[in-house]
């Protein structure tokens, strides 16, 4: 497997496939790799000649010291995990400094509102951080498609609007939330949490599938309510928000439109943990 921590190296390598015309697939990733990223990586080995997995914990987006500083790191183990995939897949594993040049900082981004709530609301700075990762990932690889999941759902369309608003020539392709036995999204901050509490976080997406029961015949404001209550009644899980809002927009509904895409958008404690989750209502 070629692994490369210089974009230097990496990118007349790249260069090379596509002068023969081979296509190439990004999947940025901090890490610390679970099915969920897999799953990204087997869809851009079925769509492409070339695969591109970076794993940088980007520091910008990161609102918290303590979550950057606990944030897992295991590169050896990640290698393995892909080496087991596919032994092509190449790794762009670049230190901080070569990132960002002794300059450790984000670039300011407007998303048309899009991170103004939720995520945006709540983690400051952390959209800017991830759109000035993202961009220079995109732009050291250049790849013809990039993989994201939709566990970060809110990121996504960030990232589909960035590419958008900058005229940028990849294609952002989306993959499903992959989850784990009990239901708890999978997420690289799931190994944070003790086995006792790991299952209890399964109740984070039975309420998503009860809201999403609930939405066809009770109001949004309705079920905003129920969801809280249900937090207030669990001692383990502590609710950060809980939103229903267009898909497109992120705008919290008012009232609903048979038109229109909703979903269900929550993020929750446990153990000092945030875990974030969301859900197709209609
Ligand atoms: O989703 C993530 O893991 C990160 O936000 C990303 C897209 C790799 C940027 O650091």
């Amino acid at each position: 497997m070629q692994v490369f921590d210089q974009k230097k190296d990496l990118i007349p390598f790249l260069s090379s496939h596509k002068d023969e015309n081979r296509s190439v697939g990004l999947v940025p990733t901090m890490g610390a790799l679970h099915q969920g990223h897999l799953s990204l990586v087997r869809a851009a080995l079925d769509q492409n000649d070339v695969v591109v997995v970076s794993i940088f914990v980007n520091p910008t987006q990161f609102d918290k010291k303590d979550d950057l500083k606990k944030y897992p790191r295991n590169l050896d183990e990640d290698l393995a995990l892909l080496n087991d995939i596919d032994k092509d897949i190449v790794v762009f594993a670049p230190s901080v400094n070569e990132i960002y040049n002794g300059k450790v900082q984000s670039e300011s981004y407007q998303f048309d509102g899009l991170d103004q709530v939720m995520e945006g609301k709540f983690r400051e700075g952390h959209f800017d951080g991830v759109g000035t990762i993202v961009g220079l990932l995109l732009a050291a690889v250049s790849p013809d498609k990039a993989y994201f999941g939709e566990k970060d759902f809110q990121q996504l369309q960030i990232i589909k609007k960035m590419v958008q608003l900058k005229g940028l020539p990849y294609e952002i392709v989306p993959c499903p939330i992959e989850r784990e036995p009990h239901g708890l999204a999978m997420s690289s901050r799931n190994e944070r949490l003790s086995q006792t509490t790991r299952n209890e976080a399964g109740f984070i997406y039975k309420t998503l599938q009860a809201a999403k029961s609930k939405f066809g015949t009770e109001s949004a404001n309705h079920i905003v309510d129920w969801v809280n209550d249900q937090f207030v009644k669990n001692e383990v899980l502590e609710l950060e928000y809980f939103e229903i809002s267009d898909e497109e927009t992120l705008t919290p509904v008012s009232e609903k439109q048979t038109y229109k895409k909703y979903r269900a958008f929550i993020a929750v404690y446990a153990e000092g943990v945030r875990l974030i989750d969301n859900l197709r209502l209609n």
